[in-house]
């Protein structure tokens, strides 16, 4: 979608955002997939409502991007924008126990700072690829920890009433791999509450995560981590590789011959080919076990 010729755009420059036009997404998403559009840099958080507002009046639909490493886009031209907080680096501050933390900060990123500032508990987090809002979303988790864990409030963009918002961590349900938040919920900040640890103990938890992380799943290949969330009691990945399907392609889209539930872009893979391949493993996963797995990657069709 092209909006530079649209008025509004003379609008949004007085609003301080940043218009580029015709951006690639494969560019902007692990799994190296997704169309075009143009690219809406909101610099200033305090902004969102009234640029919702200007682009809902004029009719144009749009999508917020966070690290885009657990999505999987559409091809070609797309019928949105895209909206989107540029990071902050290290987009954390630090007071006692107490973490705030801008939901466009890396999430690997924070846990470092945090590290260095003795303050543990997400040493599994460290190699989940991302935004510290993508995981808050998804309540992202590893090898144990799951950031909903230590989320004390959140302030947000909430769509459905069109304000910004701090919610109290103790008011969001956090479950595996899903939160309370709505859909359309735009993760702003976040104050997460640390256990103090000395940064060698924190360091040597993240140094096993990284190993075991570096031994079972496709790090230097593009990806959106695992396709699938686990069923209850089960491992998607386990099933999938005792189906023999490690190396089963769509076009360019594979399953990951190290991860069976890491799908890659093995070269030119487009949202297309990554969708067959999904459809195709969950009906053999049926046929097999009985058991329909449920996407863990967010799906952004046209
Ligand atoms: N397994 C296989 N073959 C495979 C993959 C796994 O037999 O190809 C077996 C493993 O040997 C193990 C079991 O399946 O016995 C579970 O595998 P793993 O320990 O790799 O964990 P997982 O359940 O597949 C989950 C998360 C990962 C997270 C790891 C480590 C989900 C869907 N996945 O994977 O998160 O990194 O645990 O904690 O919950 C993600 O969310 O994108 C993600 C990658």
């Amino acid at each position: 979608m092209r909006i530079s010729d649209n008025p509004i755009a003379a609008k949004l420059k007085d609003l301080g955002v940043e218009l580029r036009a015709a951006v690639p997404l494969t560019g902007k998403t692990s799994l190296g997939i997704g169309g075009t559009t143009d690219e809406l840099l909101l610099r200033r958080y305090e902004t969102i409502p009234d640029v919702i507002r200007l682009l809902a009046d004029a009719g144009i639909p749009h999508k917020f991007l966070g690290g885009g490493t657990n999505v999987l886009v559409a091809d070609g031209e797309l019928p949105w924008v895209i909206l989107h907080l540029p990071s902050a680096h290290p987009g954390v501050r630090i007071e006692g126990n107490i973490a705030h933390v801008d939901a466009s900060a890396d999430l690997g990123g924070m846990v470092t700072f945090c590290a260095k500032n003795n303050l543990g508990g997400m040493e599994g987090l460290i190699g989940v690829p991302g935004s510290v809002g993508g995981a808050l979303r998804m309540n992202a988790g590893a090898y144990g920890t799951q950031i909903g864990s230590y989320v004390r409030e959140v302030e947000l963009y909430r769509a459905s009433s069109g304000q910004i918002e701090t919610v109290r961590g103790r008011d969001i349900r956090f479950d595996y791999r899903h939160t309370s938040f709505a859909p359309d919920d735009v993760m702003l900040r976040v104050k997460l509450e640390l256990p103090s640890k000395p940064y060698a103990e924190i360091l040597a938890g993240i140094k096993i995560c990284n190993e075991k992380r570096r031994s079972s799943q496709p790090l230097n290949q593009k990806s959106a981590g695992c396709i699938f969330k686990n069923p209850q009691g089960g491992s998607a990945g386990r099933m999938i590789d005792e189906l023999g399907l490690k190396g089963h392609r769509s076009g360019g889209a594979m399953v990951s011959d190290r991860h069976a539930n890491f799908f890659v872009n093995a070269g030119g893979a487009t949202c297309v080919d990554m969708l067959r391949l999904i459809d195709d493993v969950r009906e053999r996963v049926r046929g097999a076990y009985g058991v329909v797995l449920e996407n863990e990657v967010i799906v952004w069709k046209n």
